[in-house]
């Protein structure tokens, strides 16, 4: 069970429920890659309302759905009454009075899916809230961590690149820290964010030094929407210093898993070469971003 209808963040949920959460998933994996679907939510209505761009968060909530027995709904907001300036809570409301169980929402606006789920029956899953956070890709990240290691306690992960932008690094930085992961970030000084080394991790300009020995190395992708210019030279000065290479994990931490969020600008962020090699496990994050999300809405819908 989780304390909340919603899931808005991992700050806000106990290491019991993230534990409970990565358990069911890894149940519904199983389904999953039965590829039969089970009636779980036959029942109930799931929406999707993407204010920004995806591929992987919303379709794998839909095929999430699907895999549950659910009906699903997709408001596609670039033709929706939102542009004829609908707020936020009414287009909520109309989806409660849609009879939707579950809103999954992504907006720029940090604290946009807390605002709903205060004004909404259904229960409300954050799919990324501008640089606040992204719940269901941290557990994804964290699933896919612990299938491979079998526990967190005591790993040592490396989030590289823009930290100060990213809802995935704040989700994971929560859930990993709660979880008993050693966890350090690397990027340039003007994308960490003020106050990081204060809440429990360690901080690295030089990022050989960062990955040294490091279990997972978790490259980011820059949020170029979010950032204001002149942060860093050049998109290739910033892949010179703080690209995850194959050299550097060759020297650094040879057997690491390379994990990315997608989606990834193959040769700034990390080397093409890495995203598709044999350390990298950024395509079974996309699938065991399936069982994640089946997971969710199983607890928060499925009533257990
Ligand atoms: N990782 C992630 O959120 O990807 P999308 O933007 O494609 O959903």
């Amino acid at each position: 069970m989780l304390r909340k209808k919603d899931l808005l963040g991992l700050k806000d949920l106990t290491v019991e429920e993230i534990e409970y959460i990565l358990d069911h998933t890894a149940e519904m994996k199983d389904v999953l890659l039965s590829k039969n679907a089970i009636d779980n939510l036959s029942d109930k209505c799931v929406t999707t309302l993407f204010y920004e761009n995806s591929t992987r968060t919303q379709n794998s909530f839909l095929l999430a759905s699907q895999m549950l027995g659910a009906k699903t709904l997709t408001v596609n907001v670039a033709t929706s009454s939102v542009k004829k300036g609908e707020s936020l809570v009414d287009t909520g409301k109309t989806l409660d009075a849609l009879l939707t169980d579950v809103i999954v929402i992504r907006h720029s606006m940090a604290g946009a899916p807390e605002l709903l789920a205060k004004n909404v029956k259904a229960s409300v899953i954050n799919a990324g809230d501008g640089m606040n956070e992204h719940p269901t890709q941290a557990l994804l990240d964290i699933f896919t961590m612990r299938e491979k290691f079998g526990t967190i306690k005591g790993l040592k992960v490396t989030l590289v690149g823009d930290i100060k932008h990213s809802r995935v690094a704040r989700s994971n930085f929560w859930g990993l820290i709660k979880l008993g992961a050693e966890v350090s970030v690397v990027g340039p000084q003007t994308l960490l964010p003020k106050g990081i080394n204060e809440l429990g991790c360690e901080v690295y300009t030089d990022i050989e030094e960062a990955i040294i020995g490091a279990n997972v190395v978790m490259g980011l992708r820059l949020q170029l929407e979010r950032q204001k210019s002149g942060l860093f030279p050049s998109k290739s000065e910033y892949a010179e210093l703080f690209a995850v290479t194959s050299e550097k994990i060759a020297n650094c931490c040879p057997d690491a898993l390379v994990m990315h969020p997608g989606p990834v600008n193959r040769g700034i962020e990390i080397g093409s070469d890495v995203t598709d090699g044999a350390n990298s496990v950024i395509e079974e994050q996309v699938t065991n971003g399936v069982a994640v999300r089946m997971a969710v809405m199983d607890i928060l819908a499925g009533g257990r």
